[in-house]
């Protein structure tokens, strides 16, 4: 059952939801159920891995990452893979599919060239990638809860090769989904790429939340302010802090070089939400979904290019074919 149709909206416009926004009600599916997670699993000798496996408890200072020349070329490589990744582990996804079957498949690929999985004991992450069902806004462990006709998943894939991590998700339909849902994923691919193409180097990072809530806004969906993008390269988590939602404490400049992802986080429902036993898997409160899309991205000397595409220039966040495919 939905909430109320009396009941004010989620939307804190302080209308009764049936004068606002009660079809959203139509989108709380049943509530995911976290299922069993398989043991870790085994990454060859050969392939070198991130300092926090080798020696996890020495953290370096998460120096801003500002790339030219050979190590800028590394990272165009690892950023390669983790949109290789992402795709084969997308086009796996279907009714039936556990998400520890994706983890397998994203494993796969990750090994076979010579990358290792970044989040796979980073901070104890037991994983190789993460998938976010329905109302889990991120960081789901893959497990065997079989997906579901209806449900949205989003896939997070992180590749550490050459000594740089490259980081990029897609949220992802499974089998018929609402109509509803197809417009949340499709705005949030548009918030993920507009705050993208708003990067101006010499200018305030802010400008990537800016165009983020403009988008989200205009839809009638919450960004979510807890979570942000952040620096990236030799180091996974690196600064600059990328907020997607407008603050004053955000003092960061694009530079050129500078290597940071942009993954926003869309929900059609309220933003409280809690973290699970599992000390991961971040779920909303009101089991309303969220939908999320990440690319890597190195500043230019004139915006920002994405590093997270296949050879063509594609990627499961911006398919071949799709309208929203950046140019170039
Ligand atoms: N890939 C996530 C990000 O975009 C981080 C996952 S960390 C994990 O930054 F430990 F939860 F896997
Ligand atoms: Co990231
Ligand atoms: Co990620």
């Amino acid at each position: 059952m939905g909430p109320s149709r009396n009941a004010p909206c989620w939307c804190g416009s302080g209308k009764k939801l049936k004068r606002c926004h009660l079809d959203r009600a139509r989108l709380v599916r049943p509530a995911v159920r976290i299922g069993a997670v398989r043991p870790e699993r085994a990454v060859p000798e050969g392939i070198a891995r991130p300092h926090y496996v080798l020696d996890g408890t020495v953290w370096p200072p998460p120096e801003a990452q500002v790339l030219s020349g050979e190590a800028l070329e590394r990272m165009r490589h690892a950023c390669r893979v983790a949109a290789e990744v992402l795709a084969e582990t997308v086009a796996a996804v279907g009714v039936g599919v556990t998400t520890d079957e994706l983890d397998a498949v994203a494993h796969e690929a990750y090994v076979t060239r010579g990358a290792y999985p970044s989040t796979l004991g980073y901070h104890d992450y037991p994983k190789s990638i993460c998938t976010s069902v329905n109302e889990v806004l991120c960081h789901g462990i893959p497990d065997d809860r079989p997906l579901q006709d209806g449900d949205i998943v989003n896939v997070d894939v992180t590749a550490f090769v050459d000594g740089m991590h490259g980081d990029t998700s897609a949220t992802v339909g499974v089998g018929t989904i609402a109509p509803e849902l197809a417009v949340l994923i499709d705005t949030t691919r548009d918030a993920t790429l507009a705050g993208i193409a708003n990067i101006r180097p010499g200018e305030p990072m802010q400008r990537v939340a800016e165009a983020v809530t403009s988008v989200a806004k205009d839809r009638g969906y919450g960004v979510v302010s807890e979570y942000g993008g952040h620096g990236i390269g030799e180091v996974f988590h690196a600064d600059p802090h990328i907020h997607h939602t407008i603050t004053s404490r955000d003092r960061a400049v694009a530079v050129p070089g500078l290597c940071l992802t942009v993954e926003p986080m869309l929900r059609t429902g309220a933003p409280r939400f809690t973290t699970a036993d599992d000390g991961w898997t971040e779920v909303l409160d009101d089991g309303m979904p969220s939908a999320q899309f990440e690319h890597t991205v190195v500043v230019t000397g004139t915006g920002a290019e994405i590093l997270t595409v296949l050879a063509d220039g594609t990627s499961a966040v911006s398919p071949a074919g799709s309208v929203h495919a950046p140019a170039g």
